[in-house]
């Protein structure tokens, strides 16, 4: 099976956007397929927020940082929070699995916005307070994430620092030092 044609492969984090809206359909899809992500014990503790009203979306723009400007552009800006009461806590391995929950169901909506033909671009650049008093985020609820989403635009309308990081090529680590067989056989520093 070639691999490439493939969502894992097709997925991608650039910066340039139409401003086209996505249709409601293709929204109700992309928030089912959240709806299934995995999560422990099923507790299901991500809450998302897809912001698309023009006042609203200037708002989360606002606490957006410097860096990720870009994403003015974006249609849709959805913001991922869930709280730490609602973790399914494990008293043997401390993980925050509210938190672990949403970056899977992140990836669902990453990968289902391929499936739709759109892009979804996650981010960690923003500050709290601005986005949970614009959303009306209750106290006690994290911001995990805040991703854009909306059809991919040529990379001719980008300028500036976005369009260098989107011209220079996506790189990873090659398997071996991410993966190995049957023990820990990683050199650490
Ligand atoms: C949790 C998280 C936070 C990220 N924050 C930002 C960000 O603030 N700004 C940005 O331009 N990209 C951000 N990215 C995108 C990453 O830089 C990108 O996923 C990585 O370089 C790999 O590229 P790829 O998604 O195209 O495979 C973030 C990605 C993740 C998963």
């Amino acid at each position: 099976m070639d691999l490439r044609n493939t969502l894992f492969m097709k997925r991608e984090s650039k910066r340039s956007y139409h401003s086209r809206p996505i249709p409601k359909g293709v929204m109700d899809r992309l928030w089912e397929r959240i709806r299934w992500s995995p999560s422990s014990s099923n507790a299901q503790p991500w809450r998302f927020i897809f912001v698309s009203d023009p006042e609203q979306h200037q708002k989360v723009m606002a606490g957006l940082a410097r860096g990720n400007q870009w994403a003015a552009k974006a249609p849709t800006l959805v913001v991922v929070c869930a709280r730490k009461e609602d973790d399914h806590i494990r008293d043997d391995n401390g993980v925050q699995y509210h938190q672990f929950d949403c970056g899977l169901a992140t990836m669902s909506l990453l990968l289902g916005a391929v499936e739709e033909g759109l892009m979804g671009h996650p981010m960690a650049g923003w500050k709290h307070q601005p986005i949970a008093e614009a959303l009306g985020i209750p106290d006690g609820f994290d911001i995990m994430c805040v991703v854009s989403l909306g059809y991919k635009a040529p990379i001719e309308t980008l300028e500036g620092r976005a369009r260098e990081y989107d011209e220079s090529p996506r790189t990873r680590k090659p398997i071996n030092e991410v993966i190995t067989v049957d023990r820990f056989d990683f050199s650490v520093d």
